[in-house]
């Protein structure tokens, strides 16, 4: 447990804690800080039992205490739980339990599901012995257990995944999920549950994917799944397609280097096999729509969140410059509250590097309730959002374990790049125009590999530029999206302050901010705006702000005007974000390095966000 609790760090915590079942009861260990602390406690315990539940805690309700950590044991003793998600109902659900007498040692919604578990299996009758001669039911029909957990789950409002047991029934696990990942690992004479599959790979790659409303009852002879309203479910045994070893560190010091010089190869993942015979266009058989679907399609809706939302935006240029079809782009979490009116014939796409955020979901549900087709962008097989699209994209590129999102990130907009491509080549786009466009994409793991050499030139800028509070990130048209993808960056590893914005709409007001001590980051286009974004530095110059411009080689700029460039190759426009990228992710690691700051762990971070 404590070696699955150590492979899901990376997706942030703030307290960790275990349960094992042993001697008739149950040894709680917890602690707030990292999985070691625990280690460390757990190893004073002189743990012996064979079945157990741990987690880590990201708080929501109630602050980062001991008391807070999972697991919760109910008053009675009687049951002991790990839950992540959200409990929306648990004040009602205390109130009648406190009139019940069961009581409460924490501030987390998540102990009012231990007690009212509790409460049910108390309440539940013993199952009557066998008749004589006759074979002893099987487990699940009378396991008074689950169907406590059951009942429980039925009057619960929000969103779990649990994993739960009770030192009354030894030989006995029960998980359940609504909302929240749940992953049931079939090993050598053992079970796993976990959220994440990385907490699983090391001891198995046979897995089930728990559905919304599914129920795991694991016991020594083996598992059954059924859903809440007691149909059965034959399960489904998935085999993950990435080793251990692809989720390790190896050499690198920390996962997001490591994954930001990973993306020629995630690049190159993402369009094995995808380009046609002629190549002319691209492929994606996981669309499950024909040509003639793509016919009536009259707008694109794209919704994600954070670094998938900026994937999103650029995804709108693409399409609209080259496939002419409008889209529309949102954040996930507006669009499931916003009830905006939608065209008859548009097809919806999210974008989720994890497959599992919950906005994300939740925005692809609604959707899909409005009737519209939903296709998925995901990184995560058999992820939550990727089994319930109608279809999709996988990004096949590798484990994302660093919570700053950057191998994922270029990976969408290289596939995003593609479907322009795909749909342009349905409408008006020519035979020859394709064949160069597709020469391009074909380029862009070579070129990514030369663009990473920046990085010594990069961690130089780095150093010197690690004391400055503020950052201008400034782009136009596609490349305002990577403004803001570099200021997240910069935000999320290293707290400095940083706002993207469109280069010439910076004179309408972040312009106040520019002094020596806010340098800005300009993303150079090719082409018309060229000229535009030159005028947009002399602006700042002329205000004696620091400039770094990461432009392509063939442009020239004023002698003098960049404080700092940086200089990615040439390329076909619809690369150019993916490379402008590549600067922006490394500024951010070596500016976080040089403040001190853990880039891997980022304060108040988790990697997915499943809960709303
Ligand atoms: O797994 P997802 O792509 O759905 O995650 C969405 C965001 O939470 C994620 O991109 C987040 O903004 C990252 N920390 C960005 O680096």
């Amino acid at each position: 447990m404590l070696e699955g609790l150590k492979r899901l760090e990376y997706r942030g915590y703030d307290s960790a804690g275990l349960a094992v079942l042993q001697d008739g009861g149950v040894t709680n260990v917890k602690s707030v800080g990292r999985v070691a602390n625990l280690a460390k406690l757990a190893s004073g315990k002189n743990l012996t039992g064979t079945t157990g539940i741990s987690h880590t805690r990201w708080a929501t309700h109630g602050g980062v205490t001991d008391a807070n950590a999972h697991p919760h044991v109910s008053s009675d003793g009687q049951v002991v739980l790990v839950h992540n998600g959200v409990i929306e109902n648990y004040v009602a659900i205390k109130k009648f339990l406190l009139t019940k007498g069961y009581t409460f040692a924490s501030e987390t919604d998540t102990e009012v599901l231990a007690n009212l578990i509790a409460y049910h299996l108390a309440k539940e009758p013993a199952a009557p012995a066998p008749a004589p001669g006759a074979s002893a039911p099987m487990a699940d029909a009378s396991s008074r257990f689950l169907t406590a957990v059951r009942k429980t789950l039925l009057h619960v409002e929000g969103t779990y995944g649990i994993a739960v047991l009770s030192p009354a029934h030894p030989g006995e696990l029960v998980a359940a999920r609504k909302g929240s990942p749940l992953i049931l690992g079939v090993g050598e004479n053992e079970h796993l549950i976990a959220s994440d599959v990385s907490a699983l790979v090391s001891r198995t790659q046979n897995v089930v994917y728990l559905k919304d409303g599914e129920l795991v009852h694991v016991t020594g002879s083996g598992f059954t799944l059924s859903t809440l309203d007691l149909a059965d479910v034959s399960p489904v045994i998935d085999q993950v397609t990435w080793s251990v070893e692809d989720a390790e560190l190896g050499e690198h010091p920390h996962y997001m280097l490591k994954e930001i010089f990973e993306q020629p190869q995630a690049l190159e993942n993402a369009m094995r096999g995808r380009f046609s015979a002629d190549g002319s266009t691209a492929n994606f058989g996981g669309l499950n729509l024909t040509p003639a679907d793509f016919r009536i399609i009259d707008r694109f809706v794209f919704t994600s969140c954070g670094t998938g939302w900026h994937a999103c935006l650029v995804a709108e240029h693409l399409i609209e410059r080259y496939a002419r079809i409008p889209v529309e782009v949102d954040y996930a979490s507006e669009f499931r509250y916003r009830n905006a009116p939608l065209d008859r014939d548009a097809l919806f796409f999210v974008i989720s590097q994890s497959g599992e955020t919950i906005d994300t979901l939740a925005a692809l549900r609604e959707a899909k309730r409005k009737g519209y087709k939903c296709m998925a962008i995901c990184n995560v097989v058999g992820s939550t959002i990727a089994r319930e699209s109608d279809g999709g994209i996988y990004q096949h590129a590798g484990p994302e374990i660093g919570v700053a999102s950057t191998k994922a990130f270029t990976s969408q907009l290289l596939i995003a790049a593609m479907f322009a491509l795909y749909v342009a080549r349905m409408r008006d786009m020519s035979f020859s125009e394709g064949v160069e466009f597709v020469k391009g994409l074909k380029q862009v793991p070579d070129l990514a590999a030369r663009t990473l050499k920046l990085a010594p030139q990069i961690e130089d800028i780095a150093k010197r530029y690690s004391k400055f509070n503020d950052f201008l990130f400034l782009g136009r048209l596609d490349l305002f999206p990577i403004a803001l993808e570099g200021a997240l960056k910069l935000k999320e590893i290293s707290y400095i302050h940083a706002e993207g914005y469109p280069a010439a709409e910076m004179k309408h007001g972040p312009i106040a901010l520019i002094s020596e001590e806010c340098p800005s980051v300009f993303l150079v286009p090719k082409g018309e705006l060229f000229n535009k974004v030159v005028s947009s530095m002399q602006e700042i110059k002329a205000r004696k702000g620091l400039i770094i411009a990461i432009a392509p080689e063939s442009v020239e700029l004023p002698e003098g005007l960049a404080d700092e460039t940086l200089r990615i190759p040439d390329c076909h426009d619809a690369v150019l974000p993916i490379l402008a990228t590549i600067p922006v992710q490394l500024l951010s690691y070596h500016i976080a390095l040089a403040r001190g700051c853990d880039v891997d762990k980022p304060r108040n971070l988790a990697k997915s966000v499943t809960v709303e």
